[in-house]
């Protein structure tokens, strides 16, 4: 296992914005509803896409992955199931029940799972796919699905926590190869999602009302291969824009898309950033000297992303007075919390509440990653903190930011990774 020894640095200069992780996963899951071949340029070079990689293997896909391009083409033996060592580390495979069940009308997709970030249902995933005529049971840790013919049906994703990104992914594929029109109510909005179903609609899906909560799917026979460019990761500009804040430095961010970042560009102005976007979509982030506090809640899109909380709670550490934090996706996801406050951070949790009192300054400390944007969360701290920072398990990062230490060096960030 590795860590990272982390320096207090100043950042400067320009930092390029990977592919989006989150965007790719569902869309090399999409490639299993169709034979032909399928390129997909901009895919972040990550632990993650890995793992999907090995998993589309085991389901019968001959890939190439050279230069951020997937090769995506298919082998003669089919495979519909999805084992549980490759979907137990991570959550993202279980969209490959509903381009399995709708391609080979049947599938077994091993269930994934609770997490650290709190229990993790895929109850909507078995609604709407039961919805559309699949019919499911769950034995022995595996979801096992099969169908004579899937139907369009009329379908509701809301849950508890409102709408689900990858339940609308598994519904959305599936509803692109079954008999006649489907609509889903209370889809995910994500541009992950607009973006997948942009993908569907290359291969010939007849998909209307992408990145609305009400898609209206035509399913049609069959579906082509083609050429895709992957959208820019959103949470890793926003994960550059939080380390400019805490570090208080200047720095320039491309590649990324503004549109898909408006609440955080707005979060990032009220804590006492200026943000100018400037031509190809640039970013100029300038904080303030001091950071002032606010009040943040989680929210499906276009709210606060909870993919961003963390890393916004590590600059609000050094604002100068009491922020609070709601998180409403994930109430227990505040890991990063004693980790911060181990730090000198003063954070109060209570359920799904954080009360963040500014401090003027954190001081390095040995720390511990839990998951991968908390891990995204301690660099920030670490780079902000007086002294040096040590921080274990990092593997955590290795599954989400491409490059990442390398893209911190370039804005002068001192980071080095060694032995654990
Ligand atoms: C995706 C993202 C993850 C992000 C999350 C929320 C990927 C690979 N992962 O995860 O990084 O944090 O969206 O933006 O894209 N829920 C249910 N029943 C379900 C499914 C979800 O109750 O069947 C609940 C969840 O527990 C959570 C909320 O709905 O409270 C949203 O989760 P969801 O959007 O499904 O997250 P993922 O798609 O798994």
């Amino acid at each position: 296992m590795d860590k990272f020894v982390v320096h207090q640095s100043r950042l400067s200069g320009q930092v390029k914005i990977s592919g989006s992780k989150n965007t790719a996963l569902p869309v090399m899951a999409a490639t299993l509803l169709t034979d032909q071949i399928c390129v997909i340029s901009n895919v972040p070079d990550l632990k993650d896409i890995k793992t999907m990689i090995g998993i589309l293997e085991g389901l019968g896909k001959k890939i190439k992955f050279s230069k951020n391009i997937l090769t995506i083409k298919s082998k003669k033996n089919k495979n519909f199931i999805a084992p549980y060592k490759l979907v137990r580390t991570m959550r993202a495979s279980f969209c490959c029940l509903g381009p399995l069940l709708a391609k080979l009308k049947k599938a077994k997709v091993a269930l994934p799972g609770g997490c650290i970030i709190g229990p993790r249902p895929v109850d909507l995933h078995i609604k709407g796919l039961r919805n559309l005529g699949a019919n499911i049971i769950i034995e022995n840790g595996y979801c096992q699905a099969k169908t004579k013919k899937l139907k369009g049906a009329h379908i509701y994703l809301g849950g508890a926590f409102g709408s689900s990104v990858l339940a609308t992914a598994n519904v959305l594929m599936a509803a692109a190869l079954a008999e006649g029109e489907s609509i889903i109510e209370h889809a995910a909005c994500e541009p992950e999602i607009e973006c997948l179903a942009l993908f569907l609609k290359k291969m010939g899906a007849k998909i209307e009302g992408e990145g609305t909560p009400i898609l209206k799917v035509i399913g049609v026979k069959k579906l082509s291969g083609c050429e895709f460019k992957i959208i820019a990761d959103r949470i890793e500009a926003g994960t550059f824009i939080a380390a400019s804040l805490a570090t208080k430095s200047p720095i320039i961010i491309k590649g990324a898309n503004p549109s898909h970042l408006t609440s955080v560009i707005e979060v990032a102005k009220k804590i006492g950033a200026s943000i100018k976007i400037g031509k190809d979509s640039t970013i100029f982030v300038k904080p303030a000297k001091r950071l002032k506090p606010v009040n943040i809640t989680t929210l499906p899109y276009p709210g606060f992303p909870t993919d961003l909380q963390a890393q916004f709670m590590a600059c609000l550490c050094l604002a100068k007075g009491i922020s609070l934090i709601t998180e409403k996706i994930y109430p227990d996801r505040f890991m990063h919390v004693a980790e911060l406050n181990r730090m000198g951070a003063s954070i109060q949790r209570n359920g799904p509440y954080a009360i963040i009192e500014g401090k003027e300054k954190l001081y390095g400390a040995e720390i511990m990653a839990s998951d991968l944007r908390a891990s995204a969360a301690l660099v920030i701290a670490s780079l902000a903190a007086k002294g040096k920072s040590q921080i274990l398990r990092v593997y955590h990062i290795d599954r989400g930011y491409e490059k990442i230490r390398g893209k911190f060096g370039k804005l002068g960030a001192k980071i080095k990774r060694e032995k654990q």
